[in-house]
């Protein structure tokens, strides 16, 4: 039996759905940048969105609209998957970046011995400084964090010089989950913003793309706010009922499972999810394992799923709960057992919950809907954490 509904990683391409303006702007960048020889600059994007919402498929499908849909121009592109370790200090995340591009570069082109050479140079480098740097003992290193040894742009540039002799348009660098930047310092930022810039003004073509959630925006503008006037921002919101319709439909179609999934059940999918992809890949993935082909009516669906938050708990809401702490949970229990959608946090009738409420969003269980408005982020965790306090 197939089952094309998977939530536990990024979406494979031919399932990915929406995000058509995006998808879109994302396209008309490169090819313009193409079409120009570089004189049209490419538009840097920042991708930001809640958990799940699909930043790290959206890097994916770009690759595969690379490969598929812009033959015409030659690009090299990369996803550098940033972890916490990754960016604890200015080298660790250059040399992550620059390792990555250059393992990438070793895949996707047909090389010539030239350049094999210079990216096994490079490689054998970033070796060195590795070695050098894990010998030195912490009580003799002196050299401030944020003072890089590495040269990245130098770097970056002796890299556009080969692509360009290979008549490549455009490098692209997609740096998923920005976030980790923001815990250490913002120099990290600001750094990449010089070499950002400095790299544009020497004529190499890189386009840049970050993905993050929505805080970092306000985050990254505090500490540092010229490196995001270099994006243009594009917000992931979850599926309207179309949307939704598409994320179930892409990958039956695709597979051609023969399972028709009744148009009432579609829109009672998109209540219950309040169309987040996550869980209604989710609720997909369990329901083709349940019934493989034929109709289901939302009777059946009803029948199947008397208790949808049972099967969300295990896979998300028990973890989502154990992240609170147990003034936070309070904070949730009361927001769970309040009628309304909205909490203000006057109306909490507990000192701090303003605080602890912004610490939610952090965590992302609560949306702030606006100023001193709040609301769980899922209604199914409301009902999930209803149940708990009984
Ligand atoms: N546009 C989409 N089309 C198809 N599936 C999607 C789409 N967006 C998200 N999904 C599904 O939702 C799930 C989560 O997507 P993804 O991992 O890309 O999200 P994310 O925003 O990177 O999450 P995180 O914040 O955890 O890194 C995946 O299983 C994916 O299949
Ligand atoms: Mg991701």
């Amino acid at each position: 039996m197939k089952n094309p509904f998977n939530a536990q990683g990024p979406s494979d391409p031919k399932y990915y759905a929406n995000r058509q303006k995006l998808l879109n702007s994302f396209k008309e960048t490169v090819e313009s940048v193409k079409e120009s020889r570089g004189v049209t600059k490419p538009v840097n994007l920042a991708i930001m969105g809640r958990w799940g919402i699909g930043k790290t498929s959206t890097l994916y499908k770009f690759k595969d609209i690379l490969a598929n849909d812009c033959k015409n121009a030659k690009v090299f592109s990369s996803i550098i998957s940033l972890k916490p370790a990754s960016c604890s200090d200015a080298d660790t995340f250059c040399i992550t970046i620059l390792e990555a591009l250059y393992r990438d570069y070793k895949t996707t082109a047909k090389l010539s011995d030239k350049i094999k050479n210079f990216i096994k140079n490079e490689l054998d480098d970033l070796e060195n400084w590795k070695i050098t740097k894990v010998s030195i003992s912490p009580e003799f290193e002196r050299k401030p964090k944020t003072i890089r040894a590495v040269n990245f742009k130098d770097s970056l540039l002796r890299f556009w010089k080969q692509l360009e002799s290979n008549n490549f348009d455009l490098a692209i660098m997609m740096l998923d989950d920005i976030q980790y930047t923001l815990t250490e310092n913002a120099e990290l930022l600001y750094n990449l913003r010089t070499d950002m810039q400095a790299l544009s003004a020497e004529g190499a073509r890189f386009m840049f793309i970050i993905t993050g959630p929505m805080s970092i925006y306000p985050e990254m503008s505090d500490k540092a706010e010229p490196f995001t006037r270099l994006f243009e921002k594009f917000p992931l919101e979850s599926f309207d009922l179309n949307g939704t319709r598409e994320l179930i439909e892409k990958p039956l179609n695709a597979e051609q499972i023969d399972l028709t999934i009744l148009q009432e059940v579609v829109k009672q999918i998109h209540n219950i999810t309040e169309g987040h992809p996550y869980f209604v890949i989710l609720v997909m993935r369990d329901l083709v394992n349940k019934k493989h082909d034929g109709i289901i009516s939302l009777k059946e669906f009803t029948q199947m799923y008397p208790d949808l938050t049972e099967h969300f708990a295990k896979v998300k809401f028990d973890d989502d709960f154990n992240k609170a702490t147990d003034a936070e949970k309070e904070v949730l229990y009361k927001m769970a057992k309040n009628s309304k959608e909205e909490l203000n946090p006057r109306e909490s009738g507990r000192e701090g919950s303003a605080k602890l409420l912004e610490r939610l969003v952090k965590k992302e269980l609560v949306i702030k809907i606006a100023r001193g408005k709040y609301k769980l982020y899922n209604k199914l965790f409301k009902e999930y954490l209803r149940k708990k306090k009984k």
